[in-house]
């Protein structure tokens, strides 16, 4: 009889693993619902994501959609109850190739820039191996986006190696017209693929 494997699916094999290992966080903007989306896209381009979703986010969306669609466990908490003696955070830091943002709000790329670890998502982008990629779409009310706070936050995180795919300009959820809305999630898609090839 063959021996079940007890490796998750981070830990299997190198040869068997997905060449695209892509992080998607969500966080806690209106167009969190629209990463439900991505995640789809991205599966079915023969990535494998993992989802985190902020605590925030999780008002907007619930981790379900991301399971089905991701095919796995989504990390909503710091603290898990995975088996094994390795966090999460620290072993989707470790394996990712990418990790995505998508929204991005403007609190969590402030808490980016700052170097804040006090939930699983920032402790992801924080403790990511250098050979990974961060790649973050924001999504916010126009002001915040020109806020000189965001904007400066944006250019410490350039300055540190992320790329920046939006925001779009348009009608706002929030009803002002402006920049700030996610850019299109298939412009988004392939722009993650090609930073993981
Ligand atoms: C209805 C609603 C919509 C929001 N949309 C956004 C948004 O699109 N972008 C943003 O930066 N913040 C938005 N916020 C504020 C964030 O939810 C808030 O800053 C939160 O602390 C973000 O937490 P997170 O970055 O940990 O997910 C929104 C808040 C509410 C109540």
């Amino acid at each position: 009889m063959r021996k079940k494997s007890t490796a998750t699916p981070w830990e299997v094999p190198s040869r068997e693993r997905s060449p695209r290992r892509i992080v998607l966080g969500v966080t806690g903007s209106i167009a969190a619902y629209k990463a439900a989306d991505l995640c789809s896209l991205l599966v079915k381009e023969g990535a494998e994501v993992w989802v985190v979703l902020t605590a925030d986010a999780q008002r907007f969306i619930t981790p379900l959609p991301f399971k089905t669609l991701s095919r796995h466990a989504v990390i909503t908490d710091r603290v898990d109850e995975e088996e094994g003696w390795k966090p999460s955070h620290i072993r989707l830091a470790d394996e990712a190739d990418l990790l995505l943002i998508a929204p991005a709000t403007a609190n969590t790329m402030a808490r980016l820039a700052m170097g804040m670890a006090d939930d699983a998502l920032t402790a992801i982008a924080l403790a990511l191996n250098p050979q990974a990629r961060l790649l973050i779409a924001p999504a916010m009310n126009g002001k915040m986006w020109l806020h000189p706070a965001t904007q400066q936050n944006v250019a410490v995180l350039k300055s540190r190696g992320a790329e920046f795919i939006g925001p779009d300009e348009g009608m706002l959820s929030c009803g002002y017209e402006g920049l700030g809305r996610l850019w299109n999630l298939a412009d988004i898609s392939a722009c993650a693929l090609r930073m993981v090839k």
